[in-house]
């Protein structure tokens, strides 16, 4: 099995960020320094080359550096095959993004290749927040393992917002709206079987992490329970029927949209009985399941990007995870205020971040 690795990272005006340019070890490499000197901000600026979102939610002028006109991120990674060249721009009005200095057709083309799997700590909503949250991180993993998925979000998304739109009108007309249950049928069917078959694939991943992490998996179970089914037919004529309970509310209720993954935990959701550290040990036990649904799909193990991770877990749980990170050959960054959790890792290649910028340590 290949692993992705990041050869060469170049930031400008990204946050806080000015003039970091590192070559990362293939292997570990840690980030220390104190609060608020830019540590997060340069995990945020990979897996923003690499995915073009950030994981902290920010919007595009939130990214860019007060007093920079633009936030430039490049990475160089090496794959399977080939050494490419992800280049991202981003200004208060817009994005450009370069692959291998070519702008690329499609988006999904770009960040196909370049897989980054994020913990931090945002990530206990994963557990406790909306179910927003669980079906990106389904369809983070999807537009990247199957083929057409990204197309088919859009379809769907396109077609609900003009079914809700009408559904919104005074004088709502049954048959304009009813035109868009094939489309949704069709579209929505697909992405409901795909999020499936990931969540099966996901359960056994994410049940062993678990384990290893927080010393226990008793009952852990990922269950993703549609509103309307995967068969193509069967969804549509659900959505069909359901037609006056969407004229009562005005907006269209049965889809994927509006699935969630639950999580449960000896049969109760485990929002209600995990502890806070349970909670962290579970949503980083999503992100694992993540990386290694990723690997076994696309045949190459991603870049994993740790934030702050002892602030997650107790010293032993710190250790078993980079115990474990050791074993999955993945390249890691992971970020740190305490020297101690660094020698955690002990051979890790060591940068120091302070003011926004980031220098190798002997
Ligand atoms: N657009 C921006 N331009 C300039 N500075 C910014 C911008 N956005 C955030 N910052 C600042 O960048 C600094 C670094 O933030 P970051 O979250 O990366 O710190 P950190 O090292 O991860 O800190 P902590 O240990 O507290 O998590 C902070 O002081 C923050 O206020
Ligand atoms: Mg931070």
């Amino acid at each position: 099995m290949t692993s992705l690795r990041i050869t060469d990272v170049h930031v400008e005006g990204f946050r806080n960020l000015h003039g970091v340019a590192i070559t990362p070890a293939p292997g570990a490499n840690v980030l220390l320094g104190s609060n608020g000197e830019g540590k997060t901000s340069v995990l945020e600026a990979i897996d923003y080359a690499a995915s073009l979102r950030s994981f902290r939610g920010a919007t595009r002028s939130q990214l860019v550096g007060h007093g920079a006109k633009a936030a430039e991120v490049l990475l160089r990674m090496a794959g399977p095959l080939v050494e490419r060249t992800y280049r991202a721009r981003v200004t208060r009005n817009g994005r450009e993004i370069t692959l291998d200095g070519k702008r690329p057709e499609r988006a999904v083309e770009y960040f196909s290749g370049a897989a980054c799997v994020v913990f931090h700590p945002g990530d206990l909503d994963l557990v406790r927040g909306a179910p927003e949250l669980r079906r990106r991180l389904l369809d983070r993993i999807l537009v990247r393992t199957v083929d057409g998925y990204g197309e088919a979000l859009k379809s769907y998304a396109k077609a609900l917002r003009a079914r809700n739109a009408l559904l919104r009108e005074k004088h709502p007309n049954a048959k304009a709206i009813q035109a868009f249950d094939f489309p949704l049928g069709r579209h929505g069917s697909a992405l409901v079987r795909a999020r499936m078959a990931l969540v099966a694939d996901l359960l056994p991943a994410a049940q062993r992490a678990f384990d290893e992490v927080a010393l226990r998996a008793d009952g852990i179970v990922l269950k993703y329970v549609p509103r309307a089914p995967g068969d193509q037919v069967a969804f549509t004529a659900a959505v069909a029927e359901n037609l006056p309970r969407d004229l009562a509310r005005r907006s269209t209720l049965l889809g994927p949209h509006a699935d969630d993954l639950s999580i449960t935990w000896s049969g109760i959701p485990a929002k209600v009985v995990a502890s806070q550290g349970q909670t962290r040990a579970l949503a980083l036990a999503l992100r694992l399941a993540e990386l290694h649904v990723l690997e076994q799909r696309t045949r190459v193990v991603p870049v994993l990007l740790l934030d702050d991770v002892s602030s997650e877990l107790d010293r032993e749980r710190t250790a078993r995870l980079f115990a474990l990170v050791e074993t999955l050959g993945a390249q890691v960054f992971a970020t740190t205020t305490d020297p101690a959790i660094a020698d955690l890792l002990p051979g890790a290649a060591r940068f120091r971040v302070h003011a926004g910028s980031v220098a190798p340590m002997p």
